[in-house]
């Protein structure tokens, strides 16, 4: 376990933009391919539709309703929870940020299960706040939650304020075994009992939940601090609609709110938003779609001799062997205008790349970059 003591906050890091790696090396804007933002390429006829049409609750030149209330309506009904249970957001990015203003105090601690997403310990940082690091299990075991070093954290120094969590989980691209999460917040509480403390506000980010068809926001029931988060960037294919929930109870919702800006999720989100979450065939079409692309990417990149792991997300996380070899691949997909998520030398995954899946297209240019660089 590492203690990280913040003194400047830390902040978060991109690769580098379309037009930076076409100059850097030549090449057309138009050709670079993007694997590193885990989003999923085209967006729905639904979407599309909506957004043609126009018909807005309230012409542009105004503010969205500050209930938001037609994309939490559909939300609700989507999500199978009460309206009061929700609060919008301009992404899942707001609610963590909004979150982290609710429940980490300056000089508080959170705890980040690692590797996760990257924004946990980010958020944690810029509140002033100390991240604690706890391991994940190795890749060998699917990088599973350690739920003794996490609750042995949680105690320590008179309580952690909150746990980050994520499931299925950015970057290792797998989810809990059936029943950990459940365990590990039934212990968490009665630790807190025993202890005589508040139990920790338990964040489960669940950006990528369509894709496992699995949703746990049902154990805000026996664990009442839980907050689940939601987004459309995923599996409804509308990253650039900046749309994301928090579902947790209402009092906890009450609490978040506090922090809320006035307007963050444009009128044209909150339509376009709307329709595909009230329309039952847009993320698991994307869902579908998705589970046949990867599998023949996974393929395409293990017949060029990478070492894929298993993914039940949008993403692959290749093993590359070794950091020098990490950077010599990523120097070479670079060339060819595809650009990787990397990791840095400090980070666990340093020897890893991850690659989301795109269509057949750029996946292609991808599987055949890989055969060339192992044939060199
Ligand atoms: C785990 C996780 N949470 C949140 C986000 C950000 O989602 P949004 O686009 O809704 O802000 C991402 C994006 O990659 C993610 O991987």
């Amino acid at each position: 376990m590492t203690f990280a003591h913040p003194s400047q906050p830390a902040s978060y890091s991109w690769e580098a933009t379309s037009e930076a790696v076409a100059e850097r090396y030549g090449l057309p804007v138009e050709s670079i391919a993007r694997f590193d933002l885990n989003t999923v390429t085209a967006p729905s006829e639904v979407a599309e539709r909506a957004v043609r049409a126009g018909r807005f609750e309230v012409p542009i030149s105004e503010y969205p309703p500050s209930d938001y209330r037609r994309l939490v309506a559909a939300a609700a009904a989507r999500y199978g929870c009460d309206p009061a249970e929700l609060l919008v957001g301009a992404g899942a990015d707001e609610i963590l940020d909004l979150v982290g203003k609710a429940f980490i105090p300056p000089g508080g601690r959170a705890i980040v299960p690692t590797p996760s997403y990257a924004m946990f310990g980010v958020v944690t940082s810029q509140r002033g706040a100390t991240v604690v690091a706890v391991p994940r299990r190795p890749a060998g075991e699917g990088f599973a939650l350690d739920g003794p070093a996490i609750r042995h954290a949680a105690a320590r120094d008179g309580g952690a304020d909150l746990i980050w969590l994520c499931d299925p989980n950015n970057p290792t691209a797998l989810s809990e075994p059936e029943g950990s999460l459940a365990r590990l917040l039934d212990e968490l509480a009665a630790d807190a009992t025993m202890s005589d403390r508040r139990a920790p506000v338990v964040v489960l980010d669940e950006a990528y939940a369509e894709f496992v068809d699995r949703s746990q926001a049902d154990l805000r029931f026996r664990y009442p601090r839980l907050v689940v988060v939601r987004t459309l960037s995923k599996a409804y294919a509308l990253a650039g609609l900046r749309v994301g929930f928090a579902l947790a109870r209402p009092a906890v919702i009450e609490e978040i709110a506090v922090y809320r800006p006035p307007g963050s999720v444009s009128v044209v989100s909150i339509a376009v938003g709307e329709a595909v979450l009230l329309d039952d065939t847009v993320a698991p079409g994307a869902v579908a779609r998705l589970g046949e692309e990867r599998q023949r990417f996974a393929a395409g990149l293990t017949a060029a001799g990478w070492s894929v792991l298993p993914s039940m997300t949008n993403f692959l996380l290749v093993d590359l062997g070794s950091p020098a070899r990490a950077a010599d691949v990523t120097e070479g997909l670079l060339r060819q205008g595809l650009v990787p998520r990397t990791f840095p030398a400090e980070h666990p995954l340093a020897a890893y790349l991850r690659l989301t899946v795109r269509d057949r297209e750029q996946d292609d240019r991808l599987i055949a970059a890989a055969q060339a660089l192992a044939a060199r």
